[in-house]
């Protein structure tokens, strides 16, 4: 039976690849599950190590002692203030475990390695892409186009592959993750979730704190333990070998249900006129002046008709968890119902104002995996 090492095993997509994979003991003999915190009760057959992979090839190679792994999955992700830092941190991550992989003896055995990227591929945080999303798209690799980590990762991967014959790769694109983890840096059920317990607490209705323009457009949302699922059978899976993925959830989903949807399963109500106030309330940042569409616009016919993609909010999420009165709330709420104080500084603010406050549609195609055999 295999063995598996799970890189980002306290992360939002990580830890569910952990759970699946030890709570599957027929197919899994071992997991051995790497970050650097830990406090997580994990199946049986999972060894959580500590491994600091900013550390170098000997230094990670020396702390993954003893492991051994027909696959594994990286998942590891750290956040950085620009796209430049991003693509040498996050890079020099993957380098240099693949290499402790082969300091250690690690990549002789090893079949094929999962990598976790997401629909930033397509520049889906620069702006407008062109709909649906396909794996096939052109990388946006020109200038005005910022560095992208996820393309030094894929191609460090696709190299490590080229040097070791019997190693195929998977890359997987999730998009807007739905999942529990503790203090990440992209949390999108976590802080919608205390965005919305405040508000009943203040006595407030909820008012969608985006761009009006989004919240009847559509998103793609991908369930973290879906994603785990996928990794499993595409880990297994041989046609899935040497190939990237959309991994979502299959259907899209718009925030004109989503939002009366959650007002009523915490007994509120949708503000009746929640962009009443638009015209003076609204804060809008321009993303980049070509958003990634534009590299099709004469094929499309749509030369000249490009516009630039906006966040627009309504609420400047990261202004208003800062209030004093959402501070004093929370707190209250938290007294009464048993919650981890530090919750509402350790939601992810910023990238919710993103995810809820882009004038753009994100619909991500399920048809390549569908096509070898993918069903959930
Ligand atoms: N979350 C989303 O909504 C989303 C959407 C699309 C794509 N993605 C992509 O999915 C990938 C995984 O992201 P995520 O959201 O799951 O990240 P996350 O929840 O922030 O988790 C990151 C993981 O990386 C580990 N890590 C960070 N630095 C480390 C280090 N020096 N040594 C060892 N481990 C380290 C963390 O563990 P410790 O801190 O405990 O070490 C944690 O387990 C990223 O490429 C991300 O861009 C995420």
């Amino acid at each position: 039976m295999p063995s598996a090492i799970v890189t980002g095993a306290t992360g939002i997509l990580g830890r569910e690849i952990v759970h699946r994979l030890g709570n599957n003991q027929k197919q899994w003999d071992s997991v051995y599950a790497i970050s650097r915190r830990k406090g997580e009760e994990f199946p049986a057959s999972v060894r959580h190590t500590f491994v600091d992979l900013f550390g170098s090839a000997d230094a990670i190679a020396e702390d993954l002692e003893g492991a051994r792994a027909e696959y594994v999955f990286f998942s590891a992700y750290v956040e950085k203030a620009s796209e430049q830092e991003s693509w040498q941190v996050n890079g020099d991550m993957l380098q240099n475990f693949l290499a402790a992989l082969e300091k250690t003896g690690v990549a002789k055995t090893l079949k094929r390695v999962i990598l976790v990227t997401g629909a930033k591929h397509y520049g889906v945080h620069l702006g407008p892409s062109k709909n649906p999303l396909q794996e096939a798209d052109e990388r946006l690799t020109q200038a005005p186009f910022p560095p992208n980590f996820y393309y030094r990762q894929e191609d460090i991967l696709k190299a490590f592959a080229e040097k070791h014959p019997h190693v195929s790769w998977v890359v997987t694109y999730p998009n807007d993750v739905i999942g529990l983890a503790k203090g990440n840096f992209m949390n999108l059920a976590t802080s919608v979730g205390i965005y919305a317990a405040v508000s009943k607490e203040l006595g407030e209705d909820l008012a969608f704190p985006g761009s009006e323009e989004f919240y009847t457009m559509f998103d793609s949302f991908t369930d973290s333990k879906l994603h785990a699922e996928f990794c499993e059978w595409a880990a297994l899976e041989p046609r899935a070998a040497n190939e990237s993925f959309n991994v979502v959830n299959g259907d899209v989903h718009s925030w004109q249900t989503l939002w009366p949807l959650l007002a009523r399963k915490l007994g509120m109500k949708v503000k009746s006129d929640q962009f009443a106030e638009a015209q003076q309330k609204i804060k809008e940042t321009e993303l980049v002046e070509k958003p990634p569409i534009s590299i099709y616009e004469s094929e499309l016919g749509l030369e000249g008709r490009i516009r630039r993609g906006k966040i627009q909010q309504m609420v400047d999420l990261v202004q208003w968890s800062k209030q004093p009165d959402v501070k004093q709330a929370w707190e209250r709420l938290a007294d009464r119902e048993g919650l981890e104080k530090d919750a509402l500084d350790k939601a992810t603010w910023g990238f919710l104002a993103m995810v809820l406050g882009r004038n753009y549609n994100i619909v991500m195609n399920m048809t390549k995996a569908r096509n070898i055999g993918w069903t959930s």
